[in-house]
């Protein structure tokens, strides 16, 4: 059946002066696989070329067009209009600074992230650009790869209530990647390095374990069990950390 599309779009440039955030309204006539990210550009080629939202790969893997939905956290190119009510609420993703209307700063938040939980190899070894790679078990490097998926969207930071109170918590994006460097036998951090980065109420001792973020993931990574995973480790970490003798 056609329909007319209702988009209530948030409106606010925070570098202009003297203005107050606003929802606009704009009508489309629905196309058949129309996403979010058509209408959008649509909406700013034929009604309002002011409309500022970002997007840069339109098929999931940039990570640019994360927005709040009707309410929940996604990616703008990756949903389609025929999977929304014919009235569709737009507003930036929370958390993250607000560049204007649905484009957030989300570049700042992950470089800050990254360099909090050290996200690189840590090795004692001499960087050889002519040594050969290393060697990795076919099953490790998969699942190593399956939680490198990540996109860096920000929808689990979005999506997650301590993250919306607690403005340091790491959030399941960070924890992940810490579950991910846990993984490597190439980095060189014991359970102990970990703990000093993630051991406490801004790390996985602040996750409520309520799991917004692994629904929201667009590129359904298992959230979950890195969470478990995690806080089996550092639980562990913690007791051993009080026991006379213990390393
Ligand atoms: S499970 Fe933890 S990280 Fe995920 S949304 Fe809840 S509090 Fe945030
Ligand atoms: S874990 Fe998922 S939701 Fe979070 S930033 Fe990565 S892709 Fe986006
Ligand atoms: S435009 Fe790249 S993920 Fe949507």
């Amino acid at each position: 059946m056609d329909r007319t599309l209702k988009f209530n779009v948030f409106r606010y440039n925070p570098m202009a002066r003297g203005t107050a955030p606003r929802m606009d309204t704009f009508v489309l006539p629905e196309i058949p696989s129309m996403t979010l990210f058509i209408a959008l550009n649509q909406i700013r080629e034929e009604q309002d070329p002011s409309l500022q939202f970002d997007f840069c790969c339109r098929a999931g893997i940039c990570g640019a067009c994360g927005m709040l939905i009707n309410g929940r956290p996604g990616l703008a190119c990756k949903t389609k209009t025929k999977d929304l009510p014919g009235e569709i609420t737009l507003l930036p993703l929370p958390v993250f600074k607000l560049v204007g209307d649905l484009s957030v700063d989300t570049g700042s938040w992950f470089r800050e992230m990254y360099s909090r939980v050290g996200s690189w190899i840590h090795s004692d070894k001499e960087f050889d650009p002519l040594a050969e790679e290393e060697r990795m078990d076919n099953a490790l490097a998969n699942e190593i790869y399956e939680l490198e998926r990540c996109v860096e969207c920000g929808c689990c930071v979005a999506g997650c209530g301590t993250a919306r109170m607690r403005k340091d918590f790491l959030g399941a994006v960070a924890l992940n990647r810490i579950a991910r460097f846990a993984l490597d036998p190439r980095d060189k951090r014991t359970d102990r390095d970990y703990f000093e980065i993630i051991g406490d109420d801004n790390g996985i001792f602040g996750c409520m374990g309520l799991l917004g973020c692994e629904d929201v993931c667009p590129k359904e990574l298992p959230l979950q069990d890195q969470l478990g995973f995690l806080r089996r480790k550092m639980g562990l970490t913690a007791i051993r950390r009080f026991l006379p003798g213990a390393k």
